[in-house]
């Protein structure tokens, strides 16, 4: 028999390939066009909740296969978002990248990096399309992890962006995420002091929380807005939410279970949480049937559209795919003899 080898990537070995929106939204924007044709198998996410601190805890089992791009594994991760009260990251786990021939595993590699990869193309792919062609003023509310990874994507896929304005409610993140975008961003970068000077009027509103506050007010939401919202619904106040006159999501089936296994949530102080406030809002289109050209994007330039991307297994792999081979290519990792 021959032997098995799987190479391991830790996040720092992810991290040295720097990997950035010019390599990753194109492998993206590839998954989100085969889920649009059906060329994919995914399942919405099984999950497991160990409460915790935080009822919203999980660990999600997430399998995937691209069958164009010829890519297929697992992300096994989990969301703790009071994690960082240990000096630990809301999301961490790990992705197991098959070979699609054998099924042997190929690698097997830190998944959280990978993951504000994956999401920030998401939400900066969307968003290139909806939001209005003179947007000019982009609110990021919540300047973790995943709101860094979205200023770098957001600003890249829209040029015209020319004022950034900053909420977080630690000072220290807004200050240092205005520290690292000066080196790619060139306009205005604001750090505000509350929700409705960050969100109120904005052209591209992202929503980077851990979903603890509804944030965005219908008030703040104006007309020819673009939002995207990466903690489900949790960061819009009901009626924000369905004002939209665009609700787009990722995948429906899993929008659907999200919407069905939020509507007993609670938080801790025993509050309803649920993943859409209100109820979902009607589907208008996924966000790859827009890639696709299947649906129109934005059609009025006084629309207000919202799109919430749960998070799709086939976009991890697709980043999956991409690490491995730059590793490969590289040389980067360590050799682990399966059998
Ligand atoms: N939809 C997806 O595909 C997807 C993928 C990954 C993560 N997420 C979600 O994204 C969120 C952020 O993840 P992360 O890894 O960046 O976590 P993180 O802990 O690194 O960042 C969250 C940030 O939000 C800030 N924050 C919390 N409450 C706030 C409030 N009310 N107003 C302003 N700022 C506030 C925190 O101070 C922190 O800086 C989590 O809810 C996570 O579950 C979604």
């Amino acid at each position: 028999m021959k032997h098995i080898d799987v190479l391991l990537l830790s996040r720092d070995d992810v991290v040295s390939l720097s990997l950035g929106p010019a390599e990753v939204v194109p492998v993206v924007e590839q998954a989100l066009r085969e889920h649009a044709a059906g060329t994919y198998e995914m399942h919405p996410k099984i999950g497991i909740h160990p409460t915790g601190t935080d009822p919203a805890n999980f660990l999600h089992a997430m399998p995937a296969y691209l069958h164009q791009l010829g890519a297929c594994g697992l992300k096994w991760v989990g969301g703790f978002a009071q994690n960082y009260q240990r000096g630990l990251p809301n999301v961490t786990g790990i992705q197991v990248y098959n070979d699609t021939a054998t099924g042997i595993p190929l690698a097997i590699m830190d998944c959280s990096y990978a993951t504000g990869l994956r999401t920030a193309a998401v939400s900066s792919i969307i968003a290139k399309r909806c939001a209005a062609v003179d947007a000019s003023a982009l609110a990021v509310v919540g300047c973790g992890f995943e709101g860094t990874m979205h200023l770098r994507f957001l600003t890249s896929q829209i040029p015209a962006l020319r004022q950034v304005r900053l909420r977080d409610v630690r000072p220290t993140a807004m200050a240092a995420l205005r520290d690292q975008a000066s080196d790619y961003f060139t306009g205005e970068i604001v750090l505000c002091q509350d929700n409705a000077s960050t969100v109120s009027g904005a052209d591209v509103i992202a929503t980077c929380t851990n979903g603890d506050e509804h944030i965005v007010r219908p008030e703040w939401f104006v007309p020819g807005a673009f939002a995207v919202g990466i903690e489900g619904g949790c960061a819009y106040e009901a009626e924000a939410l369905h004002l939209a006159d665009k609700f787009i999501v990722d995948d429906v089936a899993l929008a659907k279970y999200f919407d069905e296994i939020g509507r007993d949530r609670k938080t801790a102080d025993g509050e309803p949480d649920p993943e859409f406030p209100g109820g979902m809002p009607e589907i208008y289109a996924t966000i790859g049937q827009i890639v696709a050209g299947m649906k129109p994007a934005r059609m009025s330039a006084s629309e207000r559209i919202i799109a919430i991307p749960i998070g799709m297994a086939i976009c991890d792999i697709a980043v999956a795919h991409l690490i491995y081979r730059a590793a490969v290519d590289r040389g980067i990792g360590q050799k682990f003899r399966l059998s």
